[in-house]
């Protein structure tokens, strides 16, 4: 450990500097406030031990001081037995601690044991939380049949440099899959960046994706480089490759087949090393077929095709999944617990938005302790959204069919509707043609959430 000694006592100086390098401290020793905190400034020291009564600048002045520039630096102040005082006033500024002169070595080494620990431990901590991270980028969780093969898949073709294309709805869990390739391959100590197509103005897309160089355009005051020169040595993860211009398109197809890129306004070619992954939530091939996508681009990006299916096509991650949404958003705090109908509600529910929408979820049961009332909701929410079921024509499909209390509740819902509008919004006529009283309908409406005539709940 280095330690900063700043003492005006010369006999104290050499006698401190002596006990504390006999016990394998690296000890600076300086006689005056300035000729310390230049030393400060320039080396970085795991203490600092200064004497409170120094001629010109004050221990005080120096505590200040050192906290401002390095917060996280601990302080330990010496004073004479008449200025304890200052001592307390040195502690609300932020000292560690202090020691009253005279004191004995054995003092003072008790006070750096206990630094040297602390300090171990603030390091173990964050070495702990970085591997804890690197864990979570490492992470997948499902444990259905197709995400476990996407796994396995994730993890052989993480071992070579192939481009991949990631293909999944809203939420599905593409850029994790992403993430999750990026550290299991042999770049996983470079960077992984991200870049979504969608959220960068067209005209701007350019000098972000490959840079520019100094007065390549009007505000290009300093050379800039891109997303793909900041990928160097890692893996660059294009989200929504679908809304890249077709000049862009152009540009992505030269880099995977030359390896280069220009800056905007540079001629020299770049050559980069670095991996492509890119991820859509539309199908590549309609946008072929309106000229919006290169075919050859789509048949470079697609040498290795992933899909990602839709929450709802894999129920069995539903629960796994919440379990692990609710451990890393409940930050130890205590567990809702759900009834088994409750979870057979979610597991039911079409989750359109799919694991995102499974996240919110759960930070929502975290917030409410009643939650019943949001998992209700899902079940509505999918009774609302669900098509009438023709039984007539034998078509009812008992694997979606919610139960027949919610379907009655549909279909007298759609009648009602369709009478309102038959009655030209007359209420009471509605009602004769429903052959209920008019307060019959209006409580029924009620209880529907009819609010407004075209059936949906305000
Ligand atoms: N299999 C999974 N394991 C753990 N977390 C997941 C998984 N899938 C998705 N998530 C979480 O769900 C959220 C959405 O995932 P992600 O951002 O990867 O989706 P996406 O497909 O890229 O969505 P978008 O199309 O909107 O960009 C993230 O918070 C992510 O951590
Ligand atoms: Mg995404």
């Amino acid at each position: 450990m280095k330690v900063l000694l700043i003492e005006d006592e010369k006999i104290t100086r050499i006698t401190l500097t002596d006990t504390l390098s006999e016990e394998g401290y690296q000890v600076t020793a300086c006689a005056t406030g300035t000729e310390g905190l230049a030393a400060f400034q320039a080396e970085r020291f795991d203490v600092l031990l200064t004497d409170l009564r120094l001629p010109v600048m004050s221990g005080i002045d120096i505590l200040k001081k050192a906290k401002e520039s390095r917060p996280n630096c601990p302080v330990i102040v010496m004073t004479a037995y008449a200025s304890v005082d200052t001592a307390v006033q040195a502690l609300k500024l932020g000292a560690y601690d202090y020691l009253t002169k005279p004191f004995s070595p054995d003092e003072l080494l008790a006070l750096l044991n206990k630094i040297k620990q602390f300090k171990e431990v603030i390091t173990e901590n964050i070495r702990l939380k970085k591997r804890i991270k690197s864990f979570e980028n490492r992470t997948l969780i499902g444990r259905s049949a197709v995400m476990r093969h996407l796994v396995s898949t994730l993890k052989i073709i993480a071992q070579n440099d192939f481009t991949v294309l990631i293909q999944g709805e809203s939420g599905t869990g593409k850029e994790v899959a992403a993430r999750f390739l990026h550290y299991h391959s042999p770049r996983h100590n470079k960077p992984f960046i991200a870049v979504n197509c969608a959220s960068i103005p067209e005209t701007l897309l350019e000098s972000e994706l490959f840079g520019h160089e100094k007065g390549a355009f009007t505000g290009a005051g300093k050379q800039h480089s891109g997303y793909f020169e900041r990928a160097e040595g890692g893996t660059l993860f294009i989200d929504d490759i679908d809304d890249m211009p077709l000049s862009m398109q152009v540009k992505l197809l030269r880099f995977l087949q030359e390896r280069t890129i220009n800056r905007v306004g540079g001629d020299k070619e770049i050559t980069l090393d670095l991996r492509i992954i890119a991820a859509t939530k539309v199908d590549l091939r309609e946008l072929i077929a309106q000229k919006k996508f290169r075919e050859d681009l789509f048949y470079r990006l697609s040498i290795i095709p992933l899909l990602i299916p839709p929450l709802r096509e894999r129920k069995e991650d539903i629960p796994l999944l919440l379990d692990h949404f609710l451990d890393k958003l409940g930050d130890g705090h205590k567990k809702p617990r759900l009834s088994k109908a409750q979870l057979e509600i979610m597991e039911k529910y079409s989750w359109p938005g799919n694991v995102r929408e499974l996240e919110n979820m759960a930070g929502r049961l975290l917030a409410m302790p009643e939650f019943d009332y949001f998992i209700e909701q899902l079940h509505t929410q999918d009774v609302q959204s669900q098509p009438l079921l023709a039984i007539n024509s034998g078509v009812l499909n008992f694997e979606e069919f919610r139960g027949i209390q919610p379907y009655l509740q549909k279909q007298e819902k759609e009648l009602i509707v369709m009478a309102i509008k038959k009655a030209g919004q007359n209420i009471s006529d509605a009602a004769r043609l429903l052959k209920i009283p008019r307060s019959t309908l209006r409580s029924k409406m009620e209880k529907l959430q009819i609010t407004d005539f075209s059936g949906k709940p305000n």
